[in-house]
């Protein structure tokens, strides 16, 4: 079951890079966390008289009681921009989660771990969670990144290199500055093959932009390793559905319940039942945790993709509220 909305306080912001920050939040019931590393936590800020909300993932070891999440500015990103520069130490807002299957598994044997930008936030998460447990595991992570400057976590990834032999760090760099003597360039399937060391029983976690990752992935699984042995998630938001968002206002019945709202353009069912005070659940936002799956009764809706929702949830008639968009009249069974 998805978690209710829960207030938290910020309690100390850093710089991570010259674009990003760190944040660090408590709850503010006093309460514990319970998440596993790799989840995220949906962060709903109110902004300009209106609520967003956006997943940022956790990137501290599992049993943290004050977590941390990173955000990096992104071009004309009103949140990250609000995030980087106007949200202060005593701040509370809610949070939503923790969501996501991104996560370690019983498994023993070799780690490896491939991240691009600021996919590297819940792969710190992992990798501090891995080597908690065993200190001597083989993990490898080849981490990539425009410039020295923009790599985030640098003085902790260091300080893994120290504390545990069995940690092997990679940095490619696709613009360094001079003096960089590593490996440079895009991290593609070629330079991929040349620097991982795979064992038969290695496990792989890819988190980076969606189009890298799944070529990345295509080369693992074409180097031998099972499909189920790799992982991947996308830090950057849902690819658009084939055809284009709604340019007009569509109405959207919720039957159980007997409201209809309107859908704006660039709403989602999820974001116009919210804004009209529809009581629907929801959790990460992002099509990834099913926690706003409802059935449509009548009418034509279109998707985010790609999202949580299985083959036979579709043909059943389900749709995710966080990524569907009524393309006329929608009733909903909620
Ligand atoms: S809220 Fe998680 S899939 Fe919609």
């Amino acid at each position: 079951m998805p978690s209710p909305d829960r207030r938290v306080r910020v309690v100390c912001i850093e710089r991570e890079t010259e674009s990003a920050v760190r944040v660090c939040i408590e709850p503010v019931d006093g309460g514990d966390w319970i998440y596993r590393a790799g989840q995220y936590l949906t962060h709903c800020f109110d902004i300009d008289g209106q609520t967003q909300r956006r997943p940022y993932s956790i990137c501290v070891a599992e049993g943290a009681r004050a977590l941390w999440f990173a955000c990096k500015r992104v071009d004309g990103g009103r949140v990250s921009a609000f995030v980087c520069d106007e949200l202060a130490v005593g701040d509370e807002y809610s949070v939503r989660g923790p969501s996501g299957s991104f996560t370690l598994d019983d498994a023993p044997g070799p780690l490896l771990f491939i991240a691009a930008g600021c996919g590297i936030t819940p792969i710190m998460s992992l990798i501090e969670t891995a080597l908690a447990r065993d200190p001597q595991r083989a993990v490898q992570l080849i981490y990539a990144n425009r410039d020295q400057q923009s790599i985030m976590f640098s003085d902790r990834l260091e300080a893994l290199t120290r504390q545990h032999g069995s940690f092997q760090l990679t940095h490619v760099l696709s613009r360094p500055q001079a003096g960089w003597d590593g490996p440079c360039g895009r991290l593609n399937d070629q330079k991929l093959a040349g620097l991982v060391t795979l064992g038969s029983d290695t496990r792989a976690y890819l988190c980076g932009p969606q189009a890298m990752m799944q070529g990345l992935r295509e080369t693992l699984l074409g180097m031998g390793m099972s499909a189920e042995a790799v992982q991947s998630e996308a830090f950057t938001p849902a690819a658009r559905a084939v055809q284009a968002h709604p340019g007009a206002p569509q109405t959207v019945h919720f039957a159980r319940s007997g409201q209809s709202v309107v859908q704006a353009p660039g709403q989602s069912i999820l974001d116009a039942a919210l804004a009209h005070g529809v009581a629907v659940d929801y959790s990460c936002t992002v099509g990834g945790c099913a926690a706003c799956k409802l059935r449509v009764i009548k009418g034509e809706t279109l998707m985010d993709e790609p999202n949580c929702l299985s083959d036979s949830e579709r043909a059943a008639g389900y749709t995710l509220a966080c990524s569907a968009y009524a393309l006329g009249p929608v009733e909903i069974d909620a």
